[in-house]
């Protein structure tokens, strides 16, 4: 396995399967009470460049239920010591780092200069322990990943992409349904485009490529970081906005999933994520039994 966890691509069906496995334990184990204190006396420290609420809670209320303790460092990254600096004093006193950025490359260069897991806790390129979150709950809801038809619709951000790679891993049909300009990372679809298990299409026409869908998915249209561009994007992303009448073109069971945080009234209406058909409440209670699980495999990993 591989010894740090900043892209679902670095692991295998098996492994993310045997992830998903370990996630449902612990969550079972915390529902039951029972005793699952697997990382009793070791310290994990969270370096956040950037807000978070669920990220950082779930991972420092999993890290107090495995028996660990978290140390929050709430700054940025290079200002006033580089990542490498930061890494090799971290690693000196710490068992595992999990870490927020804004630049992808910030969490691999952590990863190559400490010799404890590193975990992506969200870079501007990648969200992967979200999307584990996501697997997790659209088990519990469908039973499984295989043969799903998945719309994502707005940006190709970091959220799209660990979807894309998820799909080099599990049979789905993922399509991006964007505007023009919008696709996101090219490598990440290149990737996908090679590996995908189902398939990864594009359709820059909202009714389209949300018809049929088993789920649709939707994201802020600016990014942590592109706070500038959020009028601009505003204009440009409103017929994409996932409203009643959207959901209306998928099936009629249709789930609704959002990482959240959501901006209600731009890309989800408040109807559509209060519905009976959102489940983002649920993701976000897997994001607590998913992360434990990446903690308690990686670091056992490493003994
Ligand atoms: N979905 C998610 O990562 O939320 P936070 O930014 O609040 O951590
Ligand atoms: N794409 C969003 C996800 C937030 C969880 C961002 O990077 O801000």
């Amino acid at each position: 396995m591989h010894p740090n966890f900043l892209s679902l691509a670095d692991f295998s069906t098996e492994e993310l399967s045997d992830l998903l496995n370990l996630a449902d334990l612990l969550k079972e184990q915390q529902r039951t009470g029972v005793d699952h204190r697997e990382l009793k006396g070791k310290v994990v420290a969270m370096v956040f460049e950037k807000p978070s609420l669920r990220t950082r809670m779930t991972f420092e209320a999993g890290i107090f239920q495995l028996g660990a303790h978290a140390i929050f460092y709430p700054d940025k990254l290079g200002a006033r010591e580089s990542e490498a600096d930061v890494a090799r004093n971290l690693t000196r006193w710490v068992d595992a780092i999990v870490a927020r950025t804004f630049r992808h490359e910030s969490v691999e260069i952590m990863a190559e200069y400490a010799s404890v897991p590193v975990v992506n806790a969200l870079t501007d390129r990648l969200h992967p322990c979200q999307v584990l979150a996501d697997a997790q709950t659209l088990r519990e809801h469908r039973g499984g990943l295989d043969g799903l038809k998945i719309a994502f619709v707005g940006d190709g951000n970091n959220m799209f992409a660990s979807w894309a790679n998820l799909a080099t891993r599990f049979p789905f049909d993922l399509t991006l349904v964007c505007p023009e300009g919008y696709e996101g990372d090219e490598a990440i679809h290149a990737f996908a485009a090679k590996e995908a298990k189902g398939s990864v299409s594009v359709s820059n026409d909202p009714a389209e490529g949300v018809r049929g869908a088993d789920v649709i998915y939707t994201d802020v249209w600016a990014s942590m970081g592109q706070e500038d561009e959020k009028s601009a994007r505003a204009l440009v992303f409103a017929p994409y906005q996932v409203n009643a009448e959207l959901m209306s073109k998928a099936k009629s069971d249709a789930l609704f999933m959002h990482c959240l945080p959501a901006h209600r009234g731009e890309e989800v209406t408040d109807e559509v994520i209060e519905s009976d058909q959102s489940i983002v409440f649920d993701e976000a209670e897997n994001r607590l039994h998913a992360q434990k699980a990446i903690l308690v495999a990686l670091m056992k990993n490493r003994g």
